[in-house]
């Protein structure tokens, strides 16, 4: 028999003195059967739900200020008044509920409905048909932000891959692990796209683009016309090019059909080789342990990450793949792949019955390049996400966009990054003039440990360490000309949030 869960904290129906919740501080209570955080901030009381509609973080651990409160995990954003979702990964509201003051008692009432689509005309200025080609992290998050800014004419979605959007992140985490099933990888159902009128083509790919005619050729014989168009199309995975890479238990992970044959080999695997010590060699390297497999990482660097993450990082997290089993054949590269073993420059073999391959990604640009649209190592946008032709956008992976924190041209491979440029493109092609200018984040999990980063550092001149990384508790900084270009951080949230806002007011573009 199932057990009723105790409310949590003071009813909030009956009130509790406003005195108990200290300026820009919070309190969780309940009202009836629902948990309900309390947050005091700007001389007002908001009641909100305390949970982030991404994966559940706790809101009451987050960072409030400006009538909206950030996610400590992933650095969600959330408007305090309605609900919404300011800022990606989140993409539903909060639940709200109406708050009374009566003399310093505050009294939580009702629960509001919930944040929804903007009611509104069609506008004559509005493009008739605006095009999405790909189904990935940008291409969904402007498909569902065009919908709920009410834009109200044609929205299609063209996507490569079979299946309809889904989170990729989880790809290589806890679905990967078996720590959770198959229905938290969809992004939403088939109904979304159906309730909110977005037209999917899916498994098409976009082979051709004529910005002059404004049309673009697809994969099944069809051609589509657009007024605005966006194109999402992500990257794909470098395949080895060795001997053997070609075997039917060598793969790569960027698609969920990729993942559920990975999860197919593993059912049946003793051993895999990670070739490649990237954020998803790791990653994959992690889940399949926890699947029990005999896990061996190959790789040329010498401590794995430190490119990306420094020295003090790489090697904490070096030391936590090793206490979890994993094994590594560092400074070392993979020669060729045959009888379920794969050879070493150094002259050492591996054994394996299933091999994974995390060498990096390429943006994918074809149509792009073909088209006769500006590139720059990626496709070259303004600060609205447009690209050098009018009415064609690009976000995600594939854009390099001018940040105006670094004050330089860049292109980074990060969900939430993808997913706000994505709204951002979706807002400026139905006619407005939203800057980009949100400052990238991402995150990295590895069995309970999760590294957070915010900025931009591709190099520095100087790292330094608060805390320990090899206690699970550190904020690192990533110093370029005396300023902080990064902070990556391992369970220290909050400074990780405060050095996002303080990232956001530095401008040096
Ligand atoms: C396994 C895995 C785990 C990850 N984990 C993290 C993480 O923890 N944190 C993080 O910040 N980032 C993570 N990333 C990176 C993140 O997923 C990407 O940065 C993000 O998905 C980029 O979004 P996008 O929309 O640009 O491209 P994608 O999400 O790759 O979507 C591109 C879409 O375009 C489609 N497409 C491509 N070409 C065409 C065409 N010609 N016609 C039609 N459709 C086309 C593709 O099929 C795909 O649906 C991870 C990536 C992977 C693969
Ligand atoms: S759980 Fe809140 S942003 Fe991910």
């Amino acid at each position: 028999m199932s057990q009723k869960k105790e409310p949590t904290g003071p009813d909030l129906r009956t009130g509790i003195p406003l005195k108990e919740i200290p300026e820009g501080g919070s309190l969780i209570g309940h009202a009836g059967e629902d948990e309900v955080l309390l947050i005091r901030s700007g001389g007002a009381v908001f009641a909100v739900s305390p949970h982030c509609t991404h994966y559940h973080g706790p809101l009451s651990e987050g960072l409030v200020g400006g009538g909206s409160v950030r996610c400590p995990w992933h650095h969600a954003c959330f408007d305090l008044r309605t609900g919404e979702a300011l800022r990606a990964p989140a993409i539903d509201p909060i639940s709200c509920w109406n708050v009374e003051l009566n003399d310093g008692v505050v009294v939580v009432k009702d629960k509001r409905p919930l944040s929804k689509a903007a009611r509104r005309r069609a506008d004559n200025r509005e493009p008739d048909k605006i095009v999405i080609v790909g189904g990935g992290a940008a291409g969904f998050a402007a498909a569902e932000m065009l919908r709920r800014k009410g834009f109200q004419k044609n929205v299609l979605m063209i996507s490569g891959d079979p299946a309809l959007p889904y989170d990729r992140p989880n790809l290589s985490k806890d679905y990967l692990a078996g720590a959770i099933p198959f229905k938290f990888v969809p992004l939403r159902d088939d109904e979304f796209y159906k309730t909110n009128n977005i037209e999917t083509r899916v498994g098409v790919s976009a082979l051709r683009l004529n910005a002059h005619s404004r049309e673009i050729f697809l994969s099944d014989g069809g051609k589509v016309a657009y007024d605005s168009l966006l194109l999402a199309t992500g990257a794909e995975p470098i395949h080895l090019d060795i001997p053997g890479a070609d075997q039917p238990y060598v793969h790569v992970l960027r698609s969920l059909a990729d993942c559920e044959a990975i999860i197919s080999d593993a059912k049946v695997a003793r051993r895999v080789v990670v070739i490649g010590a990237s954020f998803i060699g790791l990653e994959v390297a992690a889940a399949l342990r926890q699947r029990k497999l005999e896990v061996h990482v190959v790789a040329p660097d010498k401590v794995p990450m430190a490119r990306i993450l420094g020295q003090e990082l790489g090697l904490f997290v070096r030391s936590l793949h090793e206490e979890n089993g994993v094994v590594f054949h560092l400074e070392d590269k993979a020669t060729s792949i045959g009888d379920r073993m794969v050879r070493l420059e150094n002259g050492g073999s591996v054994e394996a019955d299933l091999v994974v391959v995390g060498i990096g990604v390429r943006p994918r640009l074809e149509l792009a390049e073909k088209a006769g649209i500006v590139l720059d190592h990626g496709i070259a946008v303004d600060q609205y996400l447009e690209t050098t032709v009018s009415h064609v956008y690009a976000a995600g992976d594939i854009a390099r966009w001018p940040d105006p924190h670094s004050g330089q041209s860049i292109r980074v491979e990060h969900w939430v990054v993808a997913e706000r440029q994505g709204q951002t493109a979706a807002i400026n092609m139905m006619g407005h003039k939203e800057q980009f200018n949100a400052v990238p984040f991402f995150w990295s999990q590895h069995y309970d440990v999760p590294i957070n980063y915010v900025g931009h550092a591709e190099s520095w001149d100087k790292i330094e360490v608060d805390g320990d990384p090899m206690k699970k508790d550190c904020l690192v900084r990533y110093l370029r000309n005396g300023r902080v270009a990064a902070v990556a951080s391992i369970y220290r949230d909050l400074d990780s949030l405060k050095a996002e806002v303080a990232m956001e007011s530095t401008k040096t573009s």
